[in-house]
Protein backbone atom coordinates (compact mmCIF):
# COMPACT_ATOMS: atom_id res chain seq x y z
CA UNK A 1 0.00 0.00 0.00
CA UNK A 2 1.20 3.42 -1.05
CA UNK A 3 0.70 5.96 1.57
CA UNK A 4 0.94 9.93 0.64
CA UNK A 5 0.92 11.94 3.71
CA UNK A 6 0.14 15.94 2.76
CA UNK A 7 1.23 18.49 5.79
CA UNK A 8 1.99 22.29 5.89
CA UNK A 9 0.93 25.34 7.89
CA UNK A 10 -2.60 26.17 8.55
CA UNK A 11 -4.77 26.85 5.95
CA UNK A 12 -2.04 26.61 3.26
CA UNK A 13 -4.38 24.09 1.04
CA UNK A 14 -3.48 20.88 2.68
CA UNK A 15 -6.95 19.56 2.26
CA UNK A 16 -7.60 21.11 -1.55
CA UNK A 17 -4.30 19.42 -2.59
CA UNK A 18 -4.80 15.79 -0.84
CA UNK A 19 -8.06 15.96 -2.43
CA UNK A 20 -7.05 16.63 -5.79
CA UNK A 21 -4.21 14.11 -5.48
CA UNK A 22 -6.94 11.49 -4.40
CA UNK A 23 -9.12 12.10 -7.46
CA UNK A 24 -6.64 11.75 -9.87
CA UNK A 25 -4.80 8.79 -7.93
CA UNK A 26 -8.42 7.29 -8.75
CA UNK A 27 -8.33 8.14 -12.44
CA UNK A 28 -5.30 6.34 -13.23
CA UNK A 29 -6.87 2.93 -11.84
CA UNK A 30 -5.86 3.22 -7.99
CA UNK A 31 -8.05 1.79 -5.54
CA UNK A 32 -7.56 5.26 -3.37
CA UNK A 33 -9.03 5.93 -0.12
CA UNK A 34 -8.50 9.66 1.27
CA UNK A 35 -8.42 10.46 5.00
CA UNK A 36 -8.78 13.39 6.87
CA UNK A 37 -6.99 12.64 10.30
CA UNK A 38 -7.33 17.02 11.35
CA UNK A 39 -10.22 16.75 14.22
CA UNK A 40 -11.23 19.67 12.39
CA UNK A 41 -12.61 18.02 9.56
CA UNK A 42 -13.06 19.89 5.58
CA UNK A 43 -12.01 17.06 3.39
CA UNK A 44 -15.93 16.16 2.85
CA UNK A 45 -16.58 19.93 2.31
CA UNK A 46 -14.29 20.26 -0.19
CA UNK A 47 -15.10 16.68 -2.10
CA UNK A 48 -18.64 18.21 -1.85
CA UNK A 49 -19.38 15.04 -0.32
CA UNK A 50 -20.27 13.59 3.39
CA UNK A 51 -17.89 11.50 4.94
CA UNK A 52 -17.84 9.49 8.03
CA UNK A 53 -15.65 7.23 9.79
CA UNK A 54 -15.98 4.24 7.29
CA UNK A 55 -14.87 4.56 3.67
CA UNK A 56 -17.70 5.88 1.39
CA UNK A 57 -17.85 5.89 -2.00
CA UNK A 58 -17.20 9.23 -4.14
CA UNK A 59 -16.83 7.73 -7.52
CA UNK A 60 -15.44 5.05 -8.77
CA UNK A 61 -12.00 4.17 -7.25
CA UNK A 62 -12.38 6.83 -4.59
CA UNK A 63 -13.34 6.57 -1.08
CA UNK A 64 -13.27 8.75 1.67
CA UNK A 65 -12.91 8.45 5.57
CA UNK A 66 -13.09 11.21 8.00
CA UNK A 67 -11.67 9.84 11.11
CA UNK A 68 -13.71 9.55 14.48
CA UNK A 69 -11.90 9.04 17.51
CA UNK A 70 -14.91 7.39 19.71
CA UNK A 71 -15.27 5.46 17.15
CA UNK A 72 -11.90 4.18 16.70
CA UNK A 73 -11.28 4.00 20.44
CA UNK A 74 -14.93 1.41 20.44
CA UNK A 75 -13.45 -0.36 18.18
CA UNK A 76 -9.73 -0.35 18.46
CA UNK A 77 -9.44 -0.04 22.30
CA UNK A 78 -11.32 -3.40 24.02
CA UNK A 79 -9.35 -4.33 27.27
CA UNK A 80 -7.49 -1.56 27.54
CA UNK A 81 -10.21 0.71 27.60
CA UNK A 82 -12.06 -1.18 29.71
CA UNK A 83 -9.17 -1.38 31.97
CA UNK A 84 -9.12 2.36 32.12
CA UNK A 85 -12.69 2.98 32.73
CA UNK A 86 -12.34 0.63 35.93
CA UNK A 87 -9.19 2.40 37.17
CA UNK A 88 -10.73 5.67 37.25
CA UNK A 89 -13.53 4.74 38.61
CA UNK A 90 -11.37 2.83 41.32
CA UNK A 91 -10.37 6.13 41.90
CA UNK A 92 -13.31 7.70 42.47
CA UNK A 93 -14.15 8.96 38.77
CA UNK A 94 -17.72 6.86 38.63
CA UNK A 95 -19.76 6.41 35.47
CA UNK A 96 -17.32 7.94 33.04
CA UNK A 97 -18.17 7.20 29.40
CA UNK A 98 -16.20 5.78 26.46
CA UNK A 99 -16.86 9.79 25.11
CA UNK A 100 -15.32 11.29 27.95
CA UNK A 101 -12.06 9.35 27.77
CA UNK A 102 -11.72 10.62 24.57
CA UNK A 103 -10.83 13.85 25.75
CA UNK A 104 -7.91 12.19 27.05
CA UNK A 105 -4.79 13.81 25.39
CA UNK A 106 -3.29 12.04 22.68
CA UNK A 107 -6.17 9.69 21.82
CA UNK A 108 -6.86 10.73 18.44
CA UNK A 109 -3.09 10.21 17.58
CA UNK A 110 -3.24 6.69 18.52
CA UNK A 111 -6.87 6.20 17.13
CA UNK A 112 -5.33 7.36 12.97
CA UNK A 113 -2.53 5.29 13.42
CA UNK A 114 -4.34 2.51 14.53
CA UNK A 115 -6.67 2.79 11.60
CA UNK A 116 -4.02 3.41 9.21
CA UNK A 117 -2.74 -0.38 10.21
CA UNK A 118 -5.97 -1.73 9.96
CA UNK A 119 -6.28 -0.25 6.18
CA UNK A 120 -2.76 -1.90 5.56
CA UNK A 121 -3.45 -5.03 6.62
CA UNK A 122 -7.36 -5.17 5.24
CA UNK A 123 -5.32 -4.87 1.71
CA UNK A 124 -8.61 -3.34 0.04
CA UNK A 125 -7.19 0.01 -1.16
CA UNK A 126 -3.36 0.02 -2.88
CA UNK A 127 -3.11 4.15 -2.24
CA UNK A 128 -3.91 5.98 0.81
CA UNK A 129 -3.94 9.68 0.69
CA UNK A 130 -3.44 11.40 4.32
CA UNK A 131 -4.77 15.13 4.58
CA UNK A 132 -3.40 15.77 7.83
CA UNK A 133 -4.15 18.73 10.75
CA UNK A 134 -1.36 21.86 11.02
CA UNK A 135 1.96 20.86 11.26
CA UNK A 136 2.55 20.26 14.83
CA UNK A 137 -0.66 18.32 15.22
CA UNK A 138 0.78 16.31 12.33
CA UNK A 139 4.06 15.88 13.56
CA UNK A 140 2.69 14.58 17.16
CA UNK A 141 1.14 12.17 15.02
CA UNK A 142 4.19 11.39 12.89
CA UNK A 143 6.43 10.76 15.95
CA UNK A 144 3.83 8.99 17.94
CA UNK A 145 5.41 5.55 17.05
CA UNK A 146 8.37 6.03 18.26
CA UNK A 147 7.51 7.89 21.75
CA UNK A 148 5.19 4.42 21.77
CA UNK A 149 7.91 2.39 21.59
CA UNK A 150 9.44 4.08 24.71
CA UNK A 151 6.28 3.31 27.13
CA UNK A 152 6.09 0.50 25.83
CA UNK A 153 9.44 -0.98 26.68
CA UNK A 154 9.63 1.18 29.83
CA UNK A 155 6.77 2.02 31.60
CA UNK A 156 4.54 -1.03 30.63
CA UNK A 157 7.43 -3.44 31.14
CA UNK A 158 8.17 -2.72 34.39
CA UNK A 159 4.03 -2.71 35.13
CA UNK A 160 3.94 -6.06 34.38
CA UNK A 161 6.91 -7.14 36.60
CA UNK A 162 5.14 -4.80 39.48
CA UNK A 163 1.56 -6.28 39.07
CA UNK A 164 3.30 -10.14 38.98
CA UNK A 165 4.61 -8.91 42.76
CA UNK A 166 1.48 -6.77 43.91
CA UNK A 167 -0.92 -10.46 42.63
CA UNK A 168 1.67 -12.34 44.49
CA UNK A 169 1.31 -10.44 47.91
CA UNK A 170 -1.48 -7.79 48.24
CA UNK A 171 -3.55 -9.25 45.66
CA UNK A 172 -7.04 -8.41 46.21
CA UNK A 173 -6.39 -6.42 49.12
CA UNK A 174 -5.59 -3.19 47.04
CA UNK A 175 -8.06 -0.85 46.27
CA UNK A 176 -6.68 0.05 43.26
CA UNK A 177 -7.54 -3.06 40.64
CA UNK A 178 -4.60 -4.61 39.23
CA UNK A 179 -4.68 -5.05 35.12
CA UNK A 180 -5.30 -8.99 34.05
CA UNK A 181 -3.56 -10.52 31.70
CA UNK A 182 -5.94 -10.37 28.93
CA UNK A 183 -4.92 -6.25 29.69
CA UNK A 184 -1.82 -7.31 28.60
CA UNK A 185 -1.72 -9.48 25.99
CA UNK A 186 -4.15 -6.31 24.62
CA UNK A 187 -1.78 -4.32 25.23
CA UNK A 188 0.74 -6.49 23.38
CA UNK A 189 -1.20 -6.85 20.33
CA UNK A 190 -1.52 -2.97 20.66
CA UNK A 191 1.97 -2.53 20.21
CA UNK A 192 3.06 -4.90 17.65
CA UNK A 193 0.90 -2.57 15.38
CA UNK A 194 2.39 0.55 16.29
CA UNK A 195 5.54 -1.32 15.68
CA UNK A 196 4.16 -2.09 12.06
CA UNK A 197 2.65 0.98 11.57
CA UNK A 198 5.68 2.47 12.18
CA UNK A 199 7.40 0.22 9.62
CA UNK A 200 4.90 1.07 7.19
CA UNK A 201 5.54 5.58 7.70
CA UNK A 202 9.94 5.12 7.31
CA UNK A 203 9.49 2.93 4.64
CA UNK A 204 10.46 5.59 1.67
CA UNK A 205 9.07 3.03 -0.84
CA UNK A 206 5.56 3.12 0.29
CA UNK A 207 5.52 6.19 2.23
CA UNK A 208 6.58 9.61 1.56
CA UNK A 209 5.67 13.13 2.50
CA UNK A 210 4.92 15.72 1.11
CA UNK A 211 5.00 19.85 2.49
CA UNK A 212 2.40 22.52 1.09
CA UNK A 213 3.44 25.69 1.40
CA UNK A 214 2.34 29.14 0.31
CA UNK A 215 5.16 32.15 -0.92
CA UNK A 216 4.81 33.50 2.52
CA UNK A 217 8.06 34.37 4.95
CA UNK A 218 6.03 32.76 7.87
CA UNK A 219 5.34 29.94 6.10
CA UNK A 220 8.05 28.92 4.82
CA UNK A 221 9.89 29.01 7.80
CA UNK A 222 7.20 27.06 9.79
CA UNK A 223 8.00 24.32 6.95
CA UNK A 224 11.68 24.22 7.44
CA UNK A 225 10.99 23.29 10.95
CA UNK A 226 8.50 20.81 10.14
CA UNK A 227 11.19 19.45 7.14
CA UNK A 228 14.13 18.71 10.28
CA UNK A 229 11.72 17.28 12.62
CA UNK A 230 10.36 14.76 9.84
CA UNK A 231 13.79 13.87 8.98
CA UNK A 232 14.70 13.33 12.70
CA UNK A 233 11.75 10.60 13.08
CA UNK A 234 13.12 9.00 9.58
CA UNK A 235 9.81 10.01 7.50
CA UNK A 236 11.34 10.65 3.63
CA UNK A 237 10.29 14.08 2.39
CA UNK A 238 9.39 13.74 -1.59
CA UNK A 239 7.59 16.85 -2.99
CA UNK A 240 7.35 20.62 -2.13
CA UNK A 241 3.61 21.80 -3.55
CA UNK A 242 3.83 25.00 -4.08
CA UNK A 243 0.02 26.60 -3.63
CA UNK A 244 -1.28 30.08 -4.37
CA UNK A 245 1.59 31.36 -6.48
CA UNK A 246 -0.25 34.52 -7.86
CA UNK A 247 0.32 34.80 -11.72
CA UNK A 248 2.45 37.44 -13.25
CA UNK A 249 -0.77 38.32 -16.00
CA UNK A 250 -3.04 39.03 -12.73
CA UNK A 251 -0.76 41.50 -10.49
CA UNK A 252 -0.90 44.61 -11.32
CA UNK A 253 -2.08 47.61 -9.41
CA UNK A 254 -2.99 46.26 -6.10
CA UNK A 255 -1.50 43.28 -6.04
CA UNK A 256 2.34 44.06 -7.91
CA UNK A 257 3.61 44.64 -4.60
CA UNK A 258 2.25 40.99 -3.36
CA UNK A 259 3.70 39.53 -6.51
CA UNK A 260 7.07 40.80 -5.83
CA UNK A 261 7.45 39.24 -2.81
CA UNK A 262 6.07 36.20 -3.48
CA UNK A 263 8.97 36.34 -6.52
CA UNK A 264 11.51 36.81 -3.69
CA UNK A 265 10.02 33.77 -1.55
CA UNK A 266 9.61 31.62 -4.39
CA UNK A 267 13.36 31.88 -5.26
CA UNK A 268 14.70 31.41 -1.51
CA UNK A 269 12.43 28.13 -1.94
CA UNK A 270 14.90 26.71 -3.97
CA UNK A 271 17.87 27.84 -2.04
CA UNK A 272 15.95 26.13 1.24
CA UNK A 273 14.60 22.96 -0.45
CA UNK A 274 17.31 22.23 -2.58
CA UNK A 275 16.96 19.12 -4.39
CA UNK A 276 13.61 18.23 -3.29
CA UNK A 277 11.49 18.48 -6.77
CA UNK A 278 8.32 21.67 -6.29
CA UNK A 279 5.43 21.71 -8.52
CA UNK A 280 3.35 25.25 -8.50
CA UNK A 281 0.05 25.82 -8.78
CA UNK A 282 -1.84 29.27 -8.92
CA UNK A 283 -4.02 31.34 -6.78
CA UNK A 284 -7.17 30.81 -8.45
CA UNK A 285 -10.03 33.51 -8.54
CA UNK A 286 -12.40 31.47 -7.05
CA UNK A 287 -11.94 29.01 -3.98
CA UNK A 288 -11.07 25.46 -4.67
CA UNK A 289 -14.24 23.58 -3.35
CA UNK A 290 -16.18 20.65 -5.56
CA UNK A 291 -14.51 17.95 -7.93
CA UNK A 292 -14.30 20.12 -11.06
CA UNK A 293 -12.13 22.70 -9.23
CA UNK A 294 -10.21 19.77 -7.48
CA UNK A 295 -9.50 18.15 -10.84
CA UNK A 296 -8.31 21.27 -12.16
CA UNK A 297 -6.11 21.47 -9.15
CA UNK A 298 -4.79 17.98 -9.85
CA UNK A 299 -4.36 18.68 -13.59
CA UNK A 300 -2.25 22.31 -12.66
CA UNK A 301 -0.43 20.17 -10.43
CA UNK A 302 0.49 16.97 -11.85
CA UNK A 303 0.01 17.57 -15.78
CA UNK A 304 -0.54 13.94 -16.83
CA UNK A 305 1.76 12.08 -14.84
CA UNK A 306 0.66 9.77 -12.10
CA UNK A 307 -0.14 11.71 -9.14
CA UNK A 308 0.90 9.32 -6.62
CA UNK A 309 4.20 8.16 -8.55
CA UNK A 310 6.74 7.38 -5.53
CA UNK A 311 9.82 9.90 -6.27
CA UNK A 312 13.56 8.78 -5.56
CA UNK A 313 14.22 9.73 -2.01
CA UNK A 314 16.66 8.64 0.27
CA UNK A 315 15.79 7.90 4.24
CA UNK A 316 17.56 10.47 6.32
CA UNK A 317 19.17 8.17 8.28
CA UNK A 318 21.99 5.83 7.23
CA UNK A 319 24.09 3.17 8.60
CA UNK A 320 27.46 3.41 7.22
CA UNK A 321 30.91 2.71 7.62
CA UNK A 322 33.93 5.78 7.66
CA UNK A 323 37.18 4.63 8.20
CA UNK A 324 36.74 1.71 9.75
CA UNK A 325 34.22 3.20 12.46
CA UNK A 326 30.70 2.36 12.44
CA UNK A 327 28.37 5.93 11.74
CA UNK A 328 25.47 7.11 11.64
CA UNK A 329 24.43 10.10 9.49
CA UNK A 330 21.13 11.39 10.25
CA UNK A 331 19.69 14.58 7.66
CA UNK A 332 18.57 17.59 10.16
CA UNK A 333 18.52 20.52 7.89
CA UNK A 334 18.42 23.78 9.03
CA UNK A 335 19.87 22.46 12.38
CA UNK A 336 22.70 24.44 14.27
CA UNK A 337 25.16 22.01 16.38
CA UNK A 338 23.63 24.03 19.32
CA UNK A 339 20.25 22.60 18.64
CA UNK A 340 20.39 18.91 19.00
CA UNK A 341 21.43 17.13 22.01
CA UNK A 342 22.73 13.62 22.04
CA UNK A 343 22.51 10.83 25.13
CA UNK A 344 23.56 7.10 24.61
CA UNK A 345 22.24 4.53 27.26
CA UNK A 346 22.95 1.20 26.48
CA UNK A 347 21.82 0.51 23.06
CA UNK A 348 19.35 3.22 22.25
CA UNK A 349 20.24 6.86 21.32
CA UNK A 350 18.31 9.64 22.28
CA UNK A 351 18.40 12.55 20.05
CA UNK A 352 16.90 15.86 20.93
CA UNK A 353 16.07 18.71 18.27
CA UNK A 354 13.94 21.85 19.57
CA UNK A 355 10.79 20.32 21.17
CA UNK A 356 11.07 17.00 19.83
CA UNK A 357 12.85 14.38 20.90
CA UNK A 358 13.49 10.58 19.19
CA UNK A 359 14.88 7.16 20.70
CA UNK A 360 17.26 5.50 18.34
CA UNK A 361 17.48 1.96 18.92
CA UNK A 362 20.72 0.50 17.27
CA UNK A 363 21.10 -2.03 14.62
CA UNK A 364 22.83 -5.08 15.86
CA UNK A 365 25.70 -4.21 14.00
CA UNK A 366 26.50 -1.58 16.32
CA UNK A 367 25.69 -3.08 20.03
CA UNK A 368 27.54 -3.10 22.60
CA UNK A 369 29.64 0.02 20.68
CA UNK A 370 30.15 3.44 22.29
CA UNK A 371 29.48 6.95 20.44
CA UNK A 372 32.41 8.47 19.94
CA UNK A 373 31.97 11.80 18.50
CA UNK A 374 29.29 13.34 16.89
CA UNK A 375 29.26 16.14 14.10
CA UNK A 376 27.14 18.41 12.30
CA UNK A 377 27.83 19.70 9.22
CA UNK A 378 26.32 20.27 6.17
CA UNK A 379 22.87 19.75 7.39
CA UNK A 380 24.04 16.16 7.99
CA UNK A 381 24.54 15.18 11.86
CA UNK A 382 27.66 12.09 11.86
CA UNK A 383 27.59 9.96 14.87
CA UNK A 384 30.34 8.28 15.01
CA UNK A 385 30.98 4.72 17.25
CA UNK A 386 33.97 3.23 18.65
CA UNK A 387 35.77 0.72 16.01
CA UNK A 388 36.04 -2.32 18.58
CA UNK A 389 33.28 -3.02 21.34
CA UNK A 390 34.24 -2.46 24.73
CA UNK A 391 35.53 -5.10 26.79
CA UNK A 392 32.71 -5.95 28.86
CA UNK A 393 30.71 -5.89 26.02
CA UNK A 394 32.76 -8.72 24.27
CA UNK A 395 32.89 -10.64 27.41
CA UNK A 396 28.95 -10.49 27.46
CA UNK A 397 29.08 -11.74 24.12
CA UNK A 398 31.35 -14.54 25.03
N1 LIG B 1 -4.69 27.63 -5.18
C1 LIG B 1 -5.77 28.12 -4.55
N2 LIG B 1 -6.44 29.19 -5.04
C2 LIG B 1 -7.51 29.69 -4.43
N3 LIG B 1 -8.02 29.20 -3.28
C3 LIG B 1 -7.41 28.13 -2.74
C4 LIG B 1 -6.24 27.54 -3.33
N4 LIG B 1 -5.86 26.49 -2.56
C5 LIG B 1 -6.72 26.43 -1.53
N5 LIG B 1 -7.66 27.40 -1.63
C6 LIG B 1 -8.76 27.70 -0.69
O1 LIG B 1 -8.18 28.06 0.55
C7 LIG B 1 -8.95 27.56 1.63
C8 LIG B 1 -8.07 26.70 2.53
O2 LIG B 1 -7.67 25.54 1.81
P1 LIG B 1 -7.56 24.11 2.50
O3 LIG B 1 -8.74 23.84 3.36
O4 LIG B 1 -7.21 23.13 1.44
O5 LIG B 1 -6.30 24.38 3.43
P2 LIG B 1 -5.73 23.49 4.64
O6 LIG B 1 -4.26 23.64 4.61
O7 LIG B 1 -6.29 22.13 4.55
O8 LIG B 1 -6.34 24.25 5.89
P3 LIG B 1 -6.38 23.70 7.43
O9 LIG B 1 -4.99 23.93 7.96
O10 LIG B 1 -7.40 24.57 8.05
O11 LIG B 1 -6.76 22.26 7.36
C9 LIG B 1 -10.11 26.82 1.03
O12 LIG B 1 -11.20 27.67 0.98
C10 LIG B 1 -9.63 26.48 -0.39
O13 LIG B 1 -10.70 26.38 -1.28
MG1 LIG C 1 -7.34 20.97 6.01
Amino acid sequence: MRVVIYTGKGGVGKTSVAAATALGAADRGHTTLVISTDNAHSLGDSLGVPLGPDPTLVRPNLYGLEVDVLTELERNWGEVHRYLLALLASQGVAEITAEEVVILPGMELITALLLLDQVDHDGRFDTVVLDTAPTADTLRLLSFPNAVEWYFDHLFGLQRRIVRVARATVGHAMKTPLPSDQFFASLERLHARFQRVRTLLTDPRRTTVRLVVNPEKMVIAETQRAFTYLCLFGFAVELLVVNRVFPTAATSGYFTKVRAEQEANLASLTELFGEIPQLPVPRYPHEVVGIPALEQLGRDLFGSSDPVTVRPTSSPVRFVERGGHPCIELALPYTGPDQVELSQRGDTLFLTVGPYRRSLVLPYAFTGRKVESANLANGTFTIRFASRRSPQEVARAA
